[in-house]
């Protein structure tokens, strides 16, 4: 099945197949197993349902690389109502944006501009907005914008990806910031000049990973660590590092994206464990739902499972 993750990836950034695929029934079909909705409401409802599991949520609209500073203007208003809508409703919701969704591509200026605004509508109840990693050619301008947001707002958050060799110094030189991290294994179609090409190796830079951000947890320089990931030999680990460190399961949690690892997401509930699941919305879903699809391309099966009369 490794040999599908390429092509996926190819797919995920193939405007022509971005076009196309979203039109088949069976495609929109399969996408629901990841997705609740392409509206807000349908995503707020269900960040109540999670909410109602004992977990809490992080909303993020998808789509990416805005294609103009308007267009950019229209996902900061919408993330805005998303934070008035999950005041209104009580909710236990933060929100995760994509620095080329914020307009990255027209300047750091400009994502940073529209994060700070986004963080000042945040600030009310400190609501925590998630910064993500996005292809290794913009890390160094999400590093400048989250420095920037940071050094003004505590409730901003960045994900860091343990496939590139980068990330053990930039955590190191983060660390200074007291940051919030989430730590992911990394989803981008990356050439093994910037990225280890094996799983084992991403697996154990994770841990390494994980080992620095728990210690700096119990000295006190992260603010938060959060291990998004599903799986379940990384959360074994990152249980016993933190039981060995002395950081209590309230201090760190795991963050699961939405449809995948529900009865994982139960269990680590009911240990004590603090989970929040991602929830993606919008129609904008084909680049990221085919990143789904490579990270288990098993799900193929899912997908042409929907072609069959029910
Ligand atoms: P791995 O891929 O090894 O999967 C472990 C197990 O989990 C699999 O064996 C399978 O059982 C299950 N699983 C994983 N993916 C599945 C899928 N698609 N369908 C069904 N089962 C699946 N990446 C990035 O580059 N930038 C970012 O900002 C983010 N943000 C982010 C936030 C959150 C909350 C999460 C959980 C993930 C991200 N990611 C991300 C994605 C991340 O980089 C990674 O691609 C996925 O989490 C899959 O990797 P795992 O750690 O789950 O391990």
């Amino acid at each position: 099945m490794k040999i599908l993750r390429a092509p996926f990836l190819w797919a995920s950034t193939n405007p022509f197949l971005a076009r196309r695929l979203p039109r088949y029934g069976f495609v929109r079909r399969a996408v629901r197993r990841f997705m609740p909705g392409e509206t807000a409401g349908d995503a707020l409802a269900e960040a109540g349902r999670i909410n109602q599991r004992g977990a809490g949520a992080i909303l993020t609209l998808l789509g990416e690389n805005a294609t103009s500073g308007e267009d950019a203007r229209k996902i900061v208003d919408h993330y805005k109502g998303v934070l008035d809508g999950m005041r209104r409703d009580g909710l236990d919701v933060e929100i995760s944006v994509k620095p080329t969704h914020l307009g990255m591509d027209f300047g750091p200026a400009v994502a940073e501009l529209n994060l700070k605004e986004l963080l000042e509508h945040a600030a009310e109840d400190a609501t925590m907005v998630w910064v993500d990693m996005e292809a290794s050619g913009y890390v160094d301008d999400t590093l400048e914008i989250f420095r920037a947001a940071r050094a003004a707002y505590v409730h901003v958050g960045l994900c860091l990806q343990a496939y590139l060799y980068r990330t053990e110094d930039d955590l190191e030189a983060l660390l200074p910031l007291a940051p919030a991290v989430r730590l992911v294994k990394g989803a981008y179609r990356e050439p093994s000049s910037v990225a280890y090409p094996s799983k084992v190796d991403v697996d154990a830079a994770y841990l390494r990973l994980c080992e620095r951000l728990l210690a700096a947890r119990a000295e006190g320089k992260v603010a938060r660590p959060a291990f998004g990931t599903h799986d379940p030999v990384l959360i074994r680990n990152v249980i016993a590092v933190a039981d060995r460190v002395g950081v209590s399961r309230s201090r760190w949690e795991v963050e699961m994206l939405y449809g995948i690892g529900t009865r994982d997401q139960d269990r680590l509930l009911h240990q004590g464990c603090t989970v929040r699941i991602l929830v993606s919305y919008g129609t904008d879903w084909f680049p990221w739902y085919m990143r789904r699809l490579a990270e288990r391309p098993a799900n193929l099966g899912f997908v042409l499972r929907q072609l069959l009369p029910v």
